[in-house]
């Protein structure tokens, strides 16, 4: 087998918030098995290597000096249960999510619209509408860099937490996801305790929503707040929403009559990024007529107008981070991967 890179190939289209910056050397993997032989490449010629889902969770922040790797591995396989499903991990997730309603298994509909890879859902574990990505997670395989081998990895070894795993963390870069094994469920219970939902489906008069009803009510409500990337880029939130003490909470909530906060079972209290951002007056802003706003329906999406450079990115999230703590006294953190 030999494989075939392309040169100093832009990545304006395979990241979502269109940074023109490009890769040295750019592979589309179509099949698992080519892996290893790419990664041979890039550690005969001493690369570095970047691996690309849908690129809706990454800010680029110059061009890549190695090889980056386009995850595009397509595939769903039902088990003999037939609501245990194997995806590989380039498949759309949107995508999978409406397989899923089509064919019976439920679950996922709250997830819907949410931009990206299946293979990207595990590292975010992703999250919206009162739904986690990893309530459904059975297992997934990948390519372990360091002992160069293929590796199944269970829930409790991916360290799941609010927009946070292992790939993240001890990780991060070493291992490749290939595959995902996700069990749904045959009974078409809805999920609708998130506030915005509900609203959503008591206006609607549909009190008895089904799980293509969740579907459609979070596709609308997400059209109606979320830029859509193919038209306006953007990673989806910037940054995570805060943790914070409740006796802080207490103190700003004393200071801040319409405080959005919910209390989270540790004890400590949950505060909504986009509320203070709004509260700071950066819904709508421009950072420095670089073309990069923070989007004027939902503050907590960064999204990019021109044609702003990945460092400016960076720029404008450092001052919005400063901000926040000289106002609140609150710490953000970004959300998105950073290379
Ligand atoms: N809010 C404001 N101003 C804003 C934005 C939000 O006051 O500009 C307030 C809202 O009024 C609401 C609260 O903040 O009271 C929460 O807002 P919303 O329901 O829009 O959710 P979020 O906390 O801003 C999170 C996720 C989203 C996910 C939604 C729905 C994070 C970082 N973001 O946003 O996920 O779609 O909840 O579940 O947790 C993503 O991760 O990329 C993402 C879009």
């Amino acid at each position: 087998m030999t494989v075939n890179f392309a040169a100093d190939q832009s990545l304006k289209s395979y990241n979502t918030l269109a940074i023109n910056v490009s890769a040295r050397y750019f592979y589309n993997l179509t099949e698992a098995d080519q892996l290893p032989e790419v990664l041979t490449f890039a550690e005969e010629k001493n690369l570095p290597v970047l691996i690309l889902g849908g690129g809706s969770n990454v800010v680029l922040t110059k061009d890549f000096p190695g090889v980056v790797i386009k995850i595009a591995v397509r595939g769903i396989t039902h088990h003999d249960d037939k609501t245990l499903l194997t995806i590989a991990a380039g498949e759309n997730w949107h995508g999978l999510v409406i397989y899923c309603l089509q064919n019976n298994c439920y679950g996922l509909e709250n997830l819907s619209l949410i931009p990206g890879t299946v293979g990207a859902a595990p590292i975010q574990n992703i999250g919206a509408y009162g739904v986690e990505f990893e309530q459904f997670f059975v297992s997934l395989t990948g390519w372990d860099r360091e002992t160069k081998q293929w590796r199944t990895l269970k829930k409790t070894d991916c360290q799941f937490d609010y927009r946070d795993s292992i790939f993240k963390n001890q990780l991060k870069d070493k291992f490749i996801i290939t595959e995902v094994t996700l069990k749904l469920s045959d009974q078409p219970k809805a999920v609708c305790d998130y506030p915005a939902l509900k609203d959503y489906l008591l206006t609607s008069g549909i009190s008895e929503p089904l799980p293509m009803d969740v579907s459609e009510a979070v596709i609308a409500i997400r059209q109606s707040k979320l830029p859509d990337p193919n038209q306006l880029p953007n990673v989806g939130s910037f940054f995570k929403n805060p943790v914070i003490d409740a006796e802080q909470a207490e103190l700003l909530a004393e200071k801040y009559r319409n405080l959005v906060q919910f209390p989270i079972p540790n004890g400590q209290v949950k505060l909504a990024a986009g509320w203070l951002l709004e509260q700071a007056g950066w819904k709508g802003k421009e950072y420095k007529n670089e073309g990069l706003f923070m989007h004027d329906r939902q503050s907590l999406v960064m999204v990019n107008k021109g044609v702003a450079e990945g460092m400016a990115v960076i720029d404008f999230a450092t001052t919005i981070q400063q901000d926040i703590q000289d106002r609140f006294g609150v710490s953000l953190e970004i959300e998105p991967v950073i290379y």
